[in-house]
């Protein structure tokens, strides 16, 4: 799990929009999963996206009328798949996040740390290489960040799957593996933590 740490509009949100292709740098070489995505087109950029990225935000962005199943399926709609298929993905997602007793409700039932869940197990349902998390602590209480944070971290060494995350929460540093700390824009310092 890195880390992408600095004050308010140091420039988290924009790398890891950079990082996940939504956003263009103005200058210099991008490469992520071993993409140059500074050079490759709209639609190669979609594509990977859609097939290799995860991306959860700080306010959830679930779609309100749908419920807990229907949001974590949503991602699977753009890829061409059977339903059978579709079906188990969706289920064991939300297995990983504990929230299957919870499969029919919609987000306005569910306290901020299920919705947070939810979000993680849309972003997971595909078993993507990359997931960009931003702030996705920042709206929930300590006991609610941690079970979110144990979550990632789960899912970081079962599925081998990569958490990239912006924060200024202090809380998380036990869970890290690589700090890059920002401040205006650039690269203050990027360590090793001892965490995992
Ligand atoms: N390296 C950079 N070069 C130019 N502008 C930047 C850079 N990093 C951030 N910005 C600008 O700074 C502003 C705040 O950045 P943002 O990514 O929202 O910060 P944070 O998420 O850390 O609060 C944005 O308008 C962004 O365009
Ligand atoms: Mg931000």
């Amino acid at each position: 799990m890195h880390l992408i740490t600095g004050f308010l509009g140091s420039g988290k949100t924009t790398l890891l929009n950079i990082l996940g292709s939504l956003d263009t740098p103005t200058q210099g070489t991008v490469e992520v999963l071993k993409t140059k995505i500074h050079e490759i087109k709209q639609k190669e950029a979609s594509r990977l996206r859609s097939e290799h990225i995860g991306f959860i935000f700080q306010t959830y962005n679930l779609l309100p009328v749908y419920n807990v199943y229907e949001n974590v399926e949503f991602p699977l709609l753009l890829l061409k798949m059977d339903a059978n298929k579709r079906e188990k993905m969706v289920k064991d997602a939300i297995e990983w996040v504990g929230l299957t007793d919870k499969i029919k409700s919609r987000p306005n039932q569910l306290s901020g740390g299920q919705c947070q869940r939810v979000a993680i197990a849309r972003a997971m349902v595909k078993k993507p290489d990359l997931v960009l998390a931003d702030e996705p602590t920042a709206n929930l209480d300590t006991e609610n960040s941690h079970n979110i944070l144990d979550t990632m971290l789960k899912l970081n060494r079962e599925l081998k799957t990569s958490f990239i995350f912006s924060t200024h929460d202090p809380k998380v540093i036990g869970y890290l593996r690589r700090i890059i700390r920002l401040i205006d824009g650039e690269v203050q310092s990027d360590d090793l933590a001892s965490g995992i």
